[in-house]
């Protein structure tokens, strides 16, 4: 396994190469990330895996700073799971200049974009770049993080990126909370506590699979209960899996979507229901 930093060495390191899979990550690796991974080597005969933690899709009061960064373990853990390269840039090497935001997807401002301005440009922007230095055939994105799968297959298919992109679904620990960098942020008690995400989305589905078609009365439902709990909920929506706007009536592929703080852990968790014809 290599690691390299720069743009040039990684253009000369896969110069000619084809069937490259890719998996973008900002590092702190954990099972989902290497589960993704996992899905690449099937999906390409060399594996780029690369580590930025991007400003561009953080907020002004956001972790940044703080976010996690573990670069020696998380190099360990990819050249176990047989990664070829590991792209590592800096700042300056992904962005010589100051960076301007290149894209402008779909539901940018909705659901976690309404509560992180820019967050989904700023995620579109870097990843369109990682594809134009890295030249992937098959890129994977995990469906833990729902709106920004959507977000880089929309702009994918608006440009006509040569690029598959994949979806790999949510691991979750023991008790059903989604693995994520910020689950290192809880306190113990909140740890405990974070699980009632999960539980919430598992009751609203069950609901839903047992023919409640009233969706706003389980949102505001949902959004109770985490909020009597001690839970600062940014929200909880029903939407329709392929455009992730309001279900039209009588569609089946559905998505639950939620995003909610404990303290100043800000966690985002969904789960896909679909209902039989
Ligand atoms: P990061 O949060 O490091 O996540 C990298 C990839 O791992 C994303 O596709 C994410 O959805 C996936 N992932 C995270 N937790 C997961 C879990 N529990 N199960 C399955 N997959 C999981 O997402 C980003 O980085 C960045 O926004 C990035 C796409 C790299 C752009 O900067």
């Amino acid at each position: 396994m290599q690691v390299i930093s720069t743009v040039a060495e990684l253009r000369q390191r896969l110069r000619g190469k084809t069937g490259i899979a890719f998996v973008p990550t900002m590092g702190n690796l954990h099972e989902g990330h290497l589960d993704l991974v996992r899905i690449a080597r099937q999906h390409g005969a060399c594996v780029v895996v690369s580590i930025f933690v991007n400003p561009l899709q953080f907020g002004a009061n956001e972790d940044f700073s703080k976010y996690p960064r573990t670069l020696a373990q998380d190099c360990e853990k990819l050249e176990q799971c047989g990664v070829d390269v590991v792209f590592t840039p800096t700042e300056r090497e992904l962005y010589p200049q100051p960076q301007q935001v290149m894209v402008e997807p779909l539901l940018a401002d909705e659901l976690c974009g309404a509560f992180r301005p820019g967050h989904f440009r700023g995620v579109a922007t870097v990843v369109l770049k990682l594809f134009n230095i890295v030249q992937p055939q098959a890129a994977v994105f995990g469906k833990k993080d729902y709106q920004q799968l959507y977000v880089v297959r929309q702009v994918a298919a608006q440009l006509n990126l040569p690029v598959e992109i994949i979806g790999g679904e949510t691991v979750r620990a023991p008790d059903g909370l989604a693995l994520s960098s910020r689950n290192q942020y809880l306190s113990a008690a909140g740890r405990t506590e974070a699980t009632f995400l999960y539980q919430t989305l598992t009751s609203t589905r069950q609901a839903m699979l047992n023919g409640v078609t009233d969706y706003a009365k389980l949102e505001r439902r949902a959004v109770e209960a985490l909020t009597a709990r001690g839970w600062q909920v940014d929200y909880v929506a029903v939407r329709a899996q392929a455009t992730l706007l309001q279900p039209e009536n009588g569609a089946r592929d559905l998505v639950i979507l939620a995003a909610a703080r404990l303290g100043n852990t800000r966690l985002i968790d969904n789960l896909e229901v679909c209902l039989k014809g």
